[in-house]
């Protein structure tokens, strides 16, 4: 029991059965037979439809709408305006805590940017609720307006997101860089990207008297039923928020939006339930995206190659209301050795929704410069561009000094490169063909951050053996379900068959936030806790029963395994059924959570490195990836299956990043010109070559006491770098931009 009782410190807790095995989805029947409830599909009676109307210039006031012809269509029976909206109990703009961005409620009558809400229709059905919506032709005075960073304006700030420092020195720059060998400057921009998740953004809200109950997609359930309470001035406990399933959030589900409110307020107002569902192209701004950037990186080297300098400056887009800046250049903190480093950010506010985080933010973007940036300077110094890695590898945290928790790159470098058959690439571009097509090979290093947030759980051990555990997680595709269930029934040392996992709603404990690639970490951390607070009561009880063969082994002598407790001196066990007979007791419950604690010692990431064939037109300047293969070092793999599907979505993520995702605005209207799935491109399975992401074993004693680091975001990064590094070498072209435009390579 010493191990399962270590939790909090550094030990490293030895796992059962279940952990480690590449189970299929527990929610995936529930899935494909169109079992599983998402917040739209419930109907409750007397239920409303409330569908937004939003503003179609990017800057100005709203001068008129057509209320009445909206009141007077068949069905509809309320328009909210800006004029008769119900209010939230606290400022719309109140920042109750880092999570949240203007509340955007028909405060006012100013547009701050195309496709804002400007106002709510209600009616008995969604074709009356739409139709109203549409009679309200609305009349502006427009204003002049800004949506590119080229016209936006500057703004001081030295914090970027979530309050982190926008600037990082160490070492000195400037004197690192008088004495170099080599200078290399590369500029890099990337796209504007939203999340577009399958399932849109929706809310079904229902009042019992002073009791809500919310159906809504949430990646922070608990976090998001405090921000609910506080902007409707109510108490958290009079709160049900359910979100058992979530059909893709990559971010954009983890943060509320006023929409949300504005259908609680209007359910309260009418005294119906009220249900809100986005259309994909209202998507498209109140919900977040990611910023447009620029970046630009400066690597000094020395005459053998080693980096003696590492500068990397990004400028990106905000609101004019709000700030959330895309931290690009802080990818290139602790991934390469630089004695010297700085890294900047320069924000800049536009007539644009608030960005806001999404998948690996400020990594991916940040990874994509940096890998052309690295190439680039290889080249500089005459080296292979793997060698020139492996050259500037980074054995602590350049940023901080700090070592790493662990560090399997050197393992994935090597796996990934074998793979791949990067051995004897012609250093020259140009120079392999395949028929009449260029063909190029590319290389980027993997990275993300081991964040961990704060969890807790309960876990439930019953007479017959059986447990029940319990945490508010939602199941958005990645697995959490059957992940966490896999880490919670070693915790009890149980078959996985026997656990019941009760998740997805605010009335569990908090599972924390579905997000940065930490939930399983810590989600996982709190139900193995809980389950192992279960056990240590059950031990408790055994060995000090005299009736019982583990009598007198006390705690730190006996083990979990299989439904019961066994000595560690000899062969004796008893089953949790006969200890819990014997006591007289229903069940033992157990309480546990998951954070880190203080500050970190050491510096903790995933790392990875991505290898990729494209063959490009050389006529025509089209790229496809042909071939791209990842290798990974993230802890434990607590899943394999499941871990290996996050990490194949993160790469296809970087083929989308690389070669397609990009909305445009055009610069007289202020709005998206391809704010739908078919203007704005992600890879479909004709776009996903052969394609393989393996995970090389690490064993972290550092990161938390399972070993569990993240897979959820790690596979944009270095992908996209790796691609672009490839079209270069197929074309000679550096790219200067993602997504790469076929008119920039012919
Ligand atoms: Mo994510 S951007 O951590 O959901």
């Amino acid at each position: 029991m010493d191990d399962l009782m270590n939790l909090q410190g550094q030990g490293h807790v030895r796992l059962g059965s279940s952990a480690g095995q590449a189970l299929t989805r527990r929610d995936g029947r529930l899935k494909v037979t169109g079992a599983a409830t998402y917040a739209a599909d419930n109907r409750p009676d007397g239920l409303l439809h409330a569908v937004l109307a939003t503003a179609g210039i990017a800057k100005g006031r709203v001068t008129q709408l057509d209320v009445a012809a909206a009141a007077a269509h068949p069905g509809v029976v309320k328009v909210y305006t800006p004029e008769n909206a119900p209010r939230l109990a606290i400022s719309p703009d109140e920042k109750i805590h880092p999570f949240v961005w203007r509340m955007e409620t028909l405060t006012d009558d100013r547009v701050r940017y195309a496709g804002q809400p400007i106002a709510l229709v209600l009616a008995e059905t969604l074709e009356a609720a739409t139709e109203g919506a549409r009679l309200l032709a609305p009349r502006y005075e427009a204003e002049p307006h800004r949506v590119t960073l080229d016209d936006a304006e500057p703004f001081e700030t030295d914090t970027t997101v979530f309050g982190r420092p926008a600037t990082h020195v160490s070492g000195d720059v400037e004197a690192a860089r008088s004495g170099a060998a080599h200078h290399v400057e590369a500029t890099v921009e990337t796209s504007q990207q939203y999340h577009n998740s399958i399932e849109p953004h929706a809310i079904t809200a229902r009042w019992d008297g002073a009791r809500l109950e919310i159906d809504t997609p949430n990646q922070a359930i608990g976090l998001s039923k405090q921000t609910f309470a506080a902007f409707l001035g109510i108490d958290p406990s009079q709160i049900l928020l359910r979100s058992p399933f979530i059909g893709g959030g990559f971010g954009s589900k983890a943060i509320l939006y006023g929409g949300q409110l504005l259908a609680v307020l209007a359910a309260r107002e009418l005294g119906r339930p009220v249900k809100l569902v986005l259309r994909r192209d209202q998507m498209y701004g109140p919900v977040g995206h990611r910023a447009p950037t620029r970046q630009a990186l400066q690597i000094d080297l020395d005459a053998e190659g080693n980096i003696a300098a590492l500068e990397h400056d990004t400028v990106t887009l905000t609101s004019s209301f709000d700030q959330f800046l895309e931290s690009a250049s802080n990818a290139s903190h602790s991934l390469y050795a630089a004695p010297n480093l700085r890294t900047t950010h320069h924000g800049r506010r536009a007539d644009v929704g608030t960005p806001g985080p999404m998948r690996a933010p400020g990594e991916a973007p940040g990874s994509a410069a940096l890998e052309i940036a690295m190439d680039a300077a290889a080249r500089s110094a005459g080296l292979d561009p793997l060698e020139f890695r492996l050259k500037n590898y980074a054995e602590s945290d350049p940023s901080t000094g700090q070592p790493f928790s662990s560090k399997g790159l050197r393992e994935c470098y090597a796996e990934a490169a074998r793979l791949f058959g990067w051995a004897g690439r012609p250093a020259e571009p140009r120079s392999l063909r395949e028929g009449r097509l260029l063909k190029g090979w590319g290389m980027g290093t993997a990275q993300f951050p081991c964040p961990m947030f704060q969890a807790a759980a309960h876990a439930t051990l019953r007479a017959d053996g059986t447990a029940v555990i319990e945490t508010s997680a939602a199941d958005m595709g990645q697995g959490a379900w059957t992940a966490l269930a896999q880490i919670a029934a070693d915790g009890l040392g149980i078959d996985l068959d026997k656990v019941e996992f009760r998740s997805g709603h605010s009335d569990l404990p908090d599972a924390g936030v579905a997000g940065g690639s930490g939930h399983t970490a810590t989600a996982g951390t709190a139900l193995f806790n809980a389950g192992a607070d279960a056990v240590r009561q059950l031990a408790e009880l055994a060995t000090t029963d005299p009736a019982s063969p583990l009598f007198g082994a006390g705690n730190a002598g006996v083990t979990a395994r299989a439904g019961r407790l066994w000595r560690n001196d000899d062969e004796r066990s008893e089953s949790y059924e006969d200890i819990l007979a014997r006591a007289g007791l229903d069940l033992v419950r157990g309480e546990g959570k998951g954070a880190r604690e203080g500050e970190p010692e050491r510096a903790m990431f995933s790392h990875g490195a991505v290898f990729a064939e494209v063959l490009v037109d050389p006529d025509l300047g089209q790229v496809r990836v042909s071939r791209l293969i990842g290798a990974f070092a993230a802890g434990r793999i607590v899943n394999p299956r499941l871990a290996r599907s996050q990490l194949l979505g993160g790469m296809i993520w970087g083929i989308g990043m690389a070669l397609q995702e990009e909305a445009v605005h055009d610069a007289r209207t202020g709005r998206l010109t391809n704010a739908d799935l078919a203007g704005y491109h992600v890879p479909v399975n004709a776009d996903v070559p052969m394609i393989e992401a393996l995970t090389v074993h690490e064993d972290d004693p550092y990161v938390n006491a399972l070993g569990i680091k993240g897979v959820g975001e790690i596979g944009v990064t270095g992908t996209v770098g790796a691609i672009g590094n490839a079209v270069w070498h197929a074309t000679g072209v550096q790219p200067a931009r993602f997504p790469i435009h076929p008119e920039s390579l012919i």
